[in-house]
């Protein structure tokens, strides 16, 4: 599943609809979305970068925060509570992991729950979690972005075993109540499973969201399982300028013979959680017109 390519369709249809709602409302229409890093961890600078330049692509403002590794709890949740006022920020996004000394739930708990773009704030993911009247009004980049690749291959998870490695409030968790709720029978893999491998033997769809270069191996693999890897691990590679490259939690040469979709690293999954951070953003500004 090529999710460079997918993404690529993805942000050309949310170009098109900013266009026309530009066209429609006028410039106040124009979704923004605000960026906050804090320090200086350099795979957040990078992601925060790819997330700023692909608003500019399709024609979303982007409001860029860079605030020192020192930056106080209070000072991070005033510029939040500055960003919920603001008319032209439809969309938070607070850049994870936050420094040490920073208590990341109560800077979520503080962005306005209909710009919360990460779908990380706690209502949102109770009512993600909950299949009840209320749905979420985001639901997590990363997830998501995992569900509308699968959907846009065509691959059905109803009635699937689907065995999801990882519990991350980011990714395992809510892709885990995502599948659910489209009636997978969803096992939930951690550090504490005694036997991950077996569990992988039983699945349909193996999501591996863990962040252990090339956990899972080809000889876990049912024939022609759908393999969907989230994890992006930085290993040594001296012939590389940069001196690392990217793997996935996967090892795609083994498990790409034996699945019948299977997601590379890069160009996997990561284009499509920038891609789904677009769509929540519009959707944001979108609720805010007549
Ligand atoms: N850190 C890793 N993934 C994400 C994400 O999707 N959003 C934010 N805000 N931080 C992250």
């Amino acid at each position: 599943m090529d999710g460079k390519a997918t993404a690529a369709a993805v942000r050309g249809e949310v170009a098109a609809e900013v266009a026309r709602l530009v066209d429609a409302h006028g410039e106040t229409a124009r979704p923004g979305l605000a960026v906050v890093i804090v320090g200086e961890r350099k795979d957040s600078q990078t992601y925060v970068r790819a997330k700023r330049r692909a608003c500019e692509e399709v024609g979303i403002s982007s409001f860029g925060f860079e605030l020192p590794e020192e930056t106080t709890q209070e000072a991070l949740q005033d510029v939040v509570r500055e960003l919920n006022a603001r008319q032209d920020v439809h969309g938070i996004l607070v850049q994870l992991p936050l420094p040490e000394h920073i208590d990341d739930e109560k800077v979520l708990d503080g962005i306005e729950i209909g710009k919360d773009v990460d779908g990380f704030h706690p209502l949102n993911i109770g009512r993600l979690c909950m299949s009840g009247r209320t749905p979420p009004l985001f639901v997590p980049c990363t997830p998501k972005g995992c569900v509308e690749l699968m959907d846009r291959y065509g691959v059905d998870v109803e009635g699937k075993n689907v065995v999801v490695i990882g519990r991350s409030n980011i990714v395992g968790l809510p892709l885990a109540m995502l599948l659910l709720h489209r009636n997978a029978t969803v096992t939930i893999c951690h550090s504490r499973t005694r036997d991950t491998s077996a569990k992988v033997k039983e699945a349909d769809i193996v999501v591996a969201a863990c962040g252990i270069p090339k956990f899972v191996d080809k000889s876990w693999l049912k024939k022609d399982a759908v393999v969907v890897d989230v994890g992006i691990n930085a290993v040594d590679d001296p012939s590389k300028k940069r001196g690392y490259r990217l793997v996935g939690d996967v090892d795609y040469e083994g498990a790409a013979e034996v699945a019948s979709f299977i997601t590379p690293v890069p160009g996997g999954v990561g284009p499509m959680t920038i891609a789904m951070l677009l769509t929540n953003t519009v959707e944001a500004c979108k609720r805010h017109l007549p």
